[in-house]
């Protein structure tokens, strides 16, 4: 089918979202809205994707710095799309394929449509297709104006448009399949002679059909893969929908979600089959989940890996962690980075984990804080146990070999290595490395006063 190129337009500032923060980087599912955008080319066989920046272009640079096959363009003032693309020239400068122009805020434009739009294409002599839909309510899109015999004849913007152009349910999704011959000689001959005094790219359409050149409409069947996002209001539609994708992607493989409504997973969370998420779950970024388990109601997890029969309870949050197969959490558990909890552990409630490391069958059941830790297999951490890890300037790592018992109430001063098999009495605060197999007691004697009481 030939060389394909995208050039994916993100220079705006995107005034409309009233934010700090560049448009195109609003995350949506867990991703920065344009990585949608460029996911799509490239799986529509894009060999090479040029971004068009201008605002806060370093934001957009540095994001996707490690892509070989993505070149940025400069745009330094925003004179309109039409002048977005010619930023691009020298960028694409020598190619002579199929150029794919793309908007970094239309993220749920599927990659098999854009295949089936560059397949149009290919198969006609048009020289211009544009992705078009029918939307309910048009109001803002550009409208696709057409001659009798479906020929794109001009694009009309909303504030350009008539009363009778803004009755067009068509709208311009701002997708286009153009040849690079035809559109960079177009480009050099648009003007900014309209209502918003900027370089339509829109109008490329009513050149080519001033020349003859047909321009054809790839009618997009579902108009919400074309929504433009402009505004919060319209964020917030596009992730409800990118949402119901990916729960019902999930659900179809096997995964029962209670309440799909009000389960927010990002895209590209794995989920194994059997396994139950809870209603106001939250699962994040590179997360993968095994079969069988139980995501209980407002748990939070990100990045995290976790195994098969896993039970997460109420109220936990879990951030980077790796657990192990079998494992039982909260509720109201808090694992907090570099915590891996082997086959069978078991953390209750109101229990913080950091850079610990827990090995099979142990339990930290009640009201605990383990940091900077190795834990050996069958360990038994008591209610209100601490590992005094911090100093105050440094931390220092606490160990804890196979088989210990360690009583309620223990404060562990780190650093410090608790022998195989010992026994730390309840009430300890432990300073010293204890051997193995023995008994540390480290608390004040009773000492009771009779009568006391009865004196006073
Ligand atoms: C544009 C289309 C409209 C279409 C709609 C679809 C034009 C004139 N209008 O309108 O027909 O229905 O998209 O969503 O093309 N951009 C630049 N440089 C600029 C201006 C814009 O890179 O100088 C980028 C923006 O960052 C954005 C995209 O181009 O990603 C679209 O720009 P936007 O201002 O949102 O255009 P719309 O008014 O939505
Ligand atoms: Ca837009």
């Amino acid at each position: 089918m030939g060389a394909i190129a995208a050039l994916i337009l993100a220079a705006g500032k995107g005034t409309r979202m009233k934010s700090d923060l560049l448009k195109v980087m609003h995350p949506l599912g867990g991703h920065p809205m344009i990585e949608y955008p460029v996911a799509a080319a490239r799986e529509a066989g894009a060999s090479r994707i040029v971004i068009v920046t201008g605002h806060q272009s370093d934001s957009v640079r540095s994001y996707f710095c490690g892509s070989k096959d993505i070149a940025f363009a400069h745009q330094a003032e925003q004179l309109g799309t039409g002048h977005a693309v010619a930023s691009a020239r020298q960028s694409l400068a020598g190619f002579s394929g199929r150029i794919l122009i793309l908007c970094g805020d239309v993220p749920l434009l599927k990659p098999q449509t854009l295949q089936k739009a560059i397949a149009c294409h290919a198969g006609s002599s048009a020289a211009v297709t544009v992705l078009t839909a029918q939307q309910d309510n048009p109001y803002g899109y550009g409208r696709i104006v057409k001659d009798a015999g479906g020929n794109i004849l001009r694009i009309v913007e909303e504030k350009e448009a008539n009363d009778a152009e803004r009755k067009i349910r068509e709208i311009n999704s701002g997708i286009y399949c153009v040849e690079s011959e035809f559109l960079f000689d177009a480009i050099s001959r648009l003007s900014n002679n309209n209502v918003q005094g900027e370089y339509y790219l829109t109008d490329i359409v009513q050149l080519a059909a001033e020349e003859g050149l047909p321009c054809v409409a790839f009618s997009v069947v579902d108009p919400n893969e074309l929504m433009g996002v402009n505004d919060r209001i319209q964020l917030a539609a596009a992730a409800a929908l990118l949402r119901k994708e990916v729960n019902e992607a999930l659900m179809s493989d096997g995964v029962t979600i209670i309440d799909p409504c009000n389960t927010y997973i990002d895209k590209g969370v794995k989920i194994g089959r059997d396994t139950t998420i809870h209603p106001n779950v939250h699962i994040n970024g590179m997360t993968e989940i095994g079969a069988n388990c139980t995501v209980e109601s407002s748990v939070s997890i990100k990045d995290c890996r976790i195994g098969k029969g896993v039970i997460i309870r109420t109220g936990s949050v879990l951030a980077n962690a790796l657990l192990h197969d079998a494992v039982a959490v909260g509720p109201m558990a808090h694992l907090r980075p570099g915590t891996e909890l082997m086959k069978d552990v078991r953390i209750g409630n109101f229990v913080e984990t950091k850079k610990a490391q827990i090995g099979e069958g142990s339990k930290a059941s009640h009201l605990t804080y383990l940091g900077d830790v190795t834990i050996g297999k069958g360990v038994n951490i008591g209610c209100g146990t601490i590992t005094c890890n911090y100093d105050g300037i440094n931390k220092h790592r606490t160990i804890i070999e196979d088989n210990v018992f360690v009583g309620s109430d223990v404060q562990l001063i780190a650093p410090v290595t608790i022998g195989r098999n010992a026994l730390i009495a309840a009430g300890s605060t432990v300073t010293k490395d204890v051997p193995p197999d023995s008994l540390a007691i480290a608390r004040t004697p009773q000492v009771n006063k009779e009568g006391w009481k009865l004196k006073k």
